[in-house]
């Protein structure tokens, strides 16, 4: 059995996307889902999808190791962020060294870094006028969205693309390969 504890500060559609990719994979269990926002949709989300969701706080997570205890008793093989927006912090990362990867709705090395998530990046890539975007599947360290690059797939900006729009290409592109890319991490475990 592999496991996975998700990590999610928003809507958690890929949280969603993911839960429903492994549902009926007697193989793989997601064993929990960690939220730092009390008011994040994902915890509706996870009500509804039959999910274990944890509450934490900034300070659990920064100044306590009660996020690394809890995690590491849930014996998990990988951690996945799924649209989660806090820096992970150091005794984290050195815990769950090559465990923990990232989903970036741009092509990193562009677009990355403190502030940038979500639509802040779909309006930087528009005022740019770039003609092309894509999603990053990548390991954490310290620094966001840094790095080792797992996977990239492009999305071509339209010339009258809106940051709605690019944000729903970006996302079905994320809902394709992001529960793919975790399945063959997974099984080289
Ligand atoms: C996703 O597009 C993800 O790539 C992005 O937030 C969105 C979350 O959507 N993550 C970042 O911007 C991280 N820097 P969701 O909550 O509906 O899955």
């Amino acid at each position: 059995m592999k496991r996975i504890a998700l990590f999610a500060s928003g809507n958690g559609t890929n949280v969603q996307r993911i839960a429903e990719y492994f549902k009926d994979n007697p193989g793989v269990e997601i064993s929990a889902v960690f939220t730092n926002n009390p008011n994040a949709g994902v915890l509706k989300r996870c009500a509804a999808l039959g999910l274990t969701a944890v509450i934490f706080t900034k300070n659990d997570f920064y100044n306590s190791n009660k996020i690394v205890d809890m995690v590491k008793a849930l014996n998990v093989d990988l951690v996945v962020l799924a649209g989660f927006l806090l820096l992970v912090p150091g005794n984290f990362i050195k815990e769950f060294k090559n465990r923990i990867i990232n989903i970036h709705p741009a092509l990193l090395p562009k677009y990355g870094g403190k502030g940038m998530y979500g639509h802040h990046v779909h309006e930087a890539v528009i005022k740019n006028k770039e003609k092309k975007s894509g999603i990053t599947i990548h390991y954490v360290n310290e620094h966001y969205d840094e790095g080792q690059t797992i996977f990239q797939t492009e999305v071509t900006v339209a010339d009258n693309e809106t940051p709605e729009s690019l944000a729903e290409k970006i996302h079905k592109s994320e809902y394709e390969h992001f529960p793919v890319v975790i399945e063959k991490l997974l099984s080289g475990f």
